[in-house]
């Protein structure tokens, strides 16, 4: 036979130990933020159909779930409110009392070492279901904005470690910024969603907080799927703005934004895997179908080789659990 010349890169795949020695990529518990949905009443724990596993909890049943949590390691959450009363300008969010605050309050008396991150928009409190003021059927920019920087003044009153704003409008991060600084909470980071796409990924979410739009959609503010340079001129906006980290969402379909985002700003990166992305898994899991603990765990290194230094992911409780005992 004539002489090959190739490179033999099985060398280094030859035994666990070994494998693990030239591991790249990491997920550590550390990394995971689980998402909760807190729901007014008492003695309510609704199981949201299309997403198994996940449930609307009240504030009395709010302990055992952050026990599991804390037994499990998971040290930070983001807070979804799902509130009684819904108007058309969405005052529930920016009420003392509203769902997230009371929730954050209850969670930072109990177990405060956890980073507590409040999902700051209004469209779980709006009955039209949009994230802004609506006039004549379009979503009002600046009108908006003093509604997200109160919403978020009240969300750091009641202790929230990080505001997330969530919905899109331009100048939200300045202006959740100023507010803020102007309320003496200079030291609370923002955790921009700034790149977010208006994605169908998002369906069981909307079950899940009630926050469906009632008429049209959200492509008037959430950005289009086919676009990569937008999300990088989004990227560079909110850390100008002041954002300290940058969320991009989905997650999946959208590894290559969250690898330009990283090579373009220098920030913590996290990367939302959405509740399309977790029912699917689950949907195929309980078929029979598919490995989930595999596939869930290939999914979430793919987005920390993408670039990701945090995740937002549902399977955060089955993840933990998995990585203890591996
Ligand atoms: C909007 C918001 C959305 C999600 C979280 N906050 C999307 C939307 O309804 O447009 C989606 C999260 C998910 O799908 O898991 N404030």
């Amino acid at each position: 036979m004539t002489e090959l010349n190739f490179k033999r890169h099985r060398r280094l795949r030859s035994s666990d130990h070994l494998r693990q020695m030239v591991r790249e990529t990491h997920l550590h518990k550390e990394d995971l933020i689980y998402p909760i949905f807190i729901v007014e009443g008492e003695g309510v724990k609704n199981a949201v159909a299309s997403m198994p596993g996940v449930y609307q909890l009240s504030l009395d049943l709010l302990d055992e779930e952050l026990k599991e949590l804390v037994d499990l390691g998971i040290k930070s959450l983001i807070v979804f409110g799902v509130p009684a009363t819904k108007d058309d300008v969405g005052s529930s969010a920016y009420d003392q009392n509203g769902i997230v605050q009371e929730g954050i309050r209850f969670i930072k008396e109990r177990f405060p070492e956890f980073v507590v991150i409040a999902d700051t928009c209004l469209c779980q409190f709006t009955d039209h279901g949009h994230c802004g003021i609506v006039h004549e059927g379009k979503i009002l920019n600046d009108p908006t904005l003093d509604l997200l920087a109160k919403t978020a003044i009240f969300q750091a009153e009641a202790g929230a470690d990080i505001i997330a704003p969530s919905n899109m409008m331009d100048g939200f991060v300045a202006a959740i910024r100023k507010g803020l600084d102007q309320a003496g909470y200079e030291d609370i980071p923002i955790m921009s969603y700034a790149v977010k796409y208006a994605s169908s990924f998002y369906g069981p979410f909307r079950d899940a907080a009630h926050s469906s739009p009632q008429f049209g959609d959200r492509r008037a503010y959430q950005m289009d799927p086919a676009n990569r340079n937008e999300a990088l001129r989004e990227a560079v906006s909110d850390i100008e703005e002041g954002a300290d980290f940058l969320i991009v969402k989905p997650a999946l379909s959208y590894l290559d934004i969250m690898r330009d985002v990283k090579n373009t700003v220098n920030a913590p990166i996290v990367a939302y895997n959405v509740s399309g992305e977790y029912s699917m898994i689950k949907a195929a899991a309980a078929n029979g179908w598919v490995d989930e603990k595999g596939l869930v765990m290939e999914k979430l290194v793919s987005m920390k080789r993408a670039g990701a230094d945090l995740i937002i992911t549902y399977h955060a409780k089955d993840v933990a659990r998995w990585l203890t005992n591996s």
